[in-house]
């Protein structure tokens, strides 16, 4: 059984015996995570783009536990000049990893470095094939028609997306997502953490569940959950 386990705005793990991946690691700095938990060693670090709190302590846990980062070209580059290990990759690429492999797939957003003040290349989302179980992460996205495509690229088991508004999609777009992508289960995330972007995820569970197949489940920060989720 592999865990997932959440810390809080977009950042999840993934483990499985030795082999473990973060996404968007804002762990250091994130009011709902803190701080870096001692037993978070990562072995590979997935990064959706540029701002801070999705980069979050990257840089970070790639120097302290030796993980690769794998993220869109710039954003890699600007990574790889401050001592990281990286696999710099681009929108449509899949990239094999020890526990499967990433796919980049876009998102429409924004990525900057340095407060906004750098650009730092395209946003993307993954897709994720993790030890043969099959988990999207749309990092910060709006709503686009083409996330019908993602759905069809593999048969998702877990799609995490965001529903906190201004940003990102909310949670009327976050339930039009779901149906586009027509996954098994879905996990909101990116809502809550700061006041601009509060969200209450019974809303979009009860909304996804009525208007969709797919089951809502609601992971508290610093919760985990075994994959592959099960029914009901
Ligand atoms: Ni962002
Ligand atoms: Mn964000």
């Amino acid at each position: 059984m592999s865990q997932l386990r959440y810390f809080g705005h977009s950042c999840f793990m993934l483990t499985e015996g030795w082999d473990s991946v973060i996404i968007d690691p804002f762990l250091t700095g994130n009011p709902l995570a803190r701080a870096i938990p001692p037993d978070v060693r990562p072995k590979s670090i997935l990064v959706t783009h540029g701002h801070d709190d999705h980069v979050g302590d990257a840089l970070l846990l790639a120097k302290r536990f030796g993980g690769k980062v794998v993220a869109v070209f710039e954003l890699a580059k600007y990574l790889e000049e401050q001592g990281a290990e990286v696999v710099a990759a681009h929108l449509g690429g899949t990239v094999k990893m020890p526990w499967g492999w990433v796919k980049l797939v876009p998102a429409f957003h924004s990525s900057t470095v340095e407060g906004g003040k750098r650009p730092a290349g395209h946003p993307c989302g993954f897709l994720i094939n993790f030890k043969n179980i099959i988990l999207y992460h749309a990092g910060d996205t709006c709503l686009f028609g083409d996330m019908k495509l993602i759905g069809e690229m593999a048969k998702i088991h877990l799609a995490l997306l965001p529903i906190g508004d201004h940003f990102t999609m909310g949670i009327e777009d976050a339930v039009k997502a779901t149906a586009l992508l027509n996954p098994e289960f879905v996990v909101p995330m990116h809502f809550k953490t700061f006041d601009v972007i509060k969200k209450d995820p019974a809303e979009f569970k009860a909304k996804v569940e009525a208007e969709t197949q797919t089951k809502c489940l609601v992971l508290q920060p610093g919760s985990s959950a075994e994959l592959p989720l099960a029914g009901a």
